[in-house]
């Protein structure tokens, strides 16, 4: 990317207007007990120096990492105010919440019109860190940066010395003018591997650095609020443990020993000590074509208080468990399946589009790509009907060449292992193409819940259910 002039004006005015933020309209609203939760245009700097700022959406400046934090069992009223020129609603990703809560436009709710507002009261069931995003126009809307983090704390603060959000994104931008590229239906970002984007940040910063001080412990909440991309990450001069899993603790922490792998809308915690001495630098790398970046730098200073310099702290007991994690009756459990095909290099030869049987080509031509046991995208009939409370078991076949992650709203559910052990509770599970799973979960929430694609592309070309828990 190279600057022009015209560049450059740009950025003088993009900047003046970056002054007047921020304007945190975070009042009360009079006798409802509602906070305002405004979704608007902000600016932010993406690109390089000498690059103007990005236009970009966001819910009361939340994209830059500043989590909405709330008690466990906390009641949470949030006032969606759409100051935004497109109507849009907010999903609440992994909370066990409400279904008329649950904010999917056009199933759960309707979208909210520019200038309205929508009232989100629930109560956040469980601890752990959790997200936010539009669900209206999703591609669109969460690549211009309508997401934040919603951190719900545990009732005893776990023994670490910082806890830090950290929300990982890329972004796709036209490299002349810095601005987000507004192609959103690009028919190969459908048919392949989703919108990837050529700016990586984290808290919205591409350069991300932290001070730490060695020896401390630090709890690091990563979220993937990327369209499409999936981080491969390693840390450097910090050690420790996996200790949550899509917001769901684990029952036993998990050492850090390989590459920490996070779909789009997946959720790791973790707690990690810093070993690397003061005047050194640790790094959470992104590795990406057998390359390591610096996703996070952190500028590593003198040791902290209390503690032994070169003394590895033990590792920390678990997180508590969130109340219903326990999937019993996986054996007599209700049974169904999702086969997945389609997109580029597939073998679907056709498939069910608005009721009508369309070869691949005309799929294609309708900018329609994948299949969910040969159905296109959402129709009147659910993925499943469940009674509420009954233990459901879904086997998914991802026979396409691409990865996905799936992601179930409203539930949690745990990956039925080789030999039947039961994987962590989660929410997003990322697949590869040509993978088999089968997962289990209780179907104790009840209403119409969406599972789709978290690439947001294949979501919106075909790869979008639902369930039906009465
Ligand atoms: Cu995080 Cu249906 O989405
Ligand atoms: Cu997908």
């Amino acid at each position: 990317m190279k600057p022009t002039r015209r560049d450059f004006l740009q950025t003088t005015a993009a900047l003046a207007a970056t002054g007047l933020l921020p304007q945190r309209a975070v009042a009360a609203i009079a006798g409802s007990g509602m906070t305002a939760f405004p979704a608007r245009e902000a600016t932010l700097r993406l690109a390089p120096p000498g690059y103007p700022a990005t236009a970009v959406w966001e819910y009361d400046s939340r994209t830059t990492g500043p989590a909405l934090r709330v008690a466990q069992g906390a009641r949470v009223q949030r006032r969606l105010v759409n100051e935004l020129p497109q109507a849009t609603s907010v999903h609440w990703h992994g909370l066990r919440s409400d279904n008329a809560m649950d904010g999917v436009a056009g199933l759960t709710q309707d979208a909210v019109a520019t200038g309205d507002t929508f009232d989100y009261d629930f109560i956040a069931p469980d601890a752990g860190t959790y997200w936010f995003h539009a669900h209206n126009r999703s591609v669109e809307q969460m690549a211009r940066g309508l997401y934040g983090a919603l951190i719900v704390e545990e009732p005893d603060a776990p023994d670490v010395d910082r806890d830090e959000v950290l929300i990982l994104d890329d972004w796709l931008l036209d490299p002349e003018t810095a601005q987000i590229d507004t192609d959103f239906s690009a028919s190969h970002a459908r048919s392949h591997a989703g919108r990837i984007g050529n700016v990586v940040t984290t808290n919205g910063n591409p350069g991300l650095e932290l001070d730490v001080a060695k020896g401390e412990r630090l709890r690091l909440r990563l979220i993937n609020a990327a369209n499409a991309r999936i981080f491969v990450l390693a840390l450097s001069g910090v050690e420790g443990w996996a200790m949550a899993y899509d917001g769901m603790p684990l029952a036993e922490p998990e050492k850090v020993a390989g590459p920490i792998v996070l779909g789009p809308g997946q959720r790791v915690d973790l707690f990690v000590d810093v070993t690397a001495d003061a005047g050194e630098k640790a790094y959470l790398i992104r590795s990406e074509d057998k390359q390591g970046y610096a996703q996070v730098a952190l500028n590593v200073t003198g040791a902290a208080a209390g503690t032994v310099a070169g003394a590895l702290r033990p590792a920390p007991p678990p997180l508590p468990p969130n109340p219903r994690m326990a999937v019993p009756g996986v054996e007599a459990a209700k049974r169904f399946k999702l086969v997945v095909e389609g997109g580029a290099m597939g073998k679907l030869d056709s498939a069910v589009l608005d009721g009508e049987r369309k070869t691949f080509q005309q799929l294609a031509d309708a900018n329609q790509f994948w299949a969910f046991n040969g159905v296109v995208g959402m129709t009147d009939a659910p993925l499943a009907r469940l009674s509420r409370g009954e233990t459901a078991r879904l086997e998914i076949f991802n026979g396409t060449s691409f990865p996905h992650a799936f992601h179930l709203h409203g539930m949690h559910f745990r990956e039925i292992q080789q030999g039947g052990a039961l994987g962590p509770l989660r929410d997003t599970l990322l697949s590869f193409g040509g993978q088999a799973h089968e997962i289990a979960f209780v179907a104790d929430n009840p209403g119409k819940w969406l599972f789709h694609c978290h690439m947001l592309s294949h979501a919106e070309a075909g790869m979008i259910t639902w369930l039906d828990v009465a």
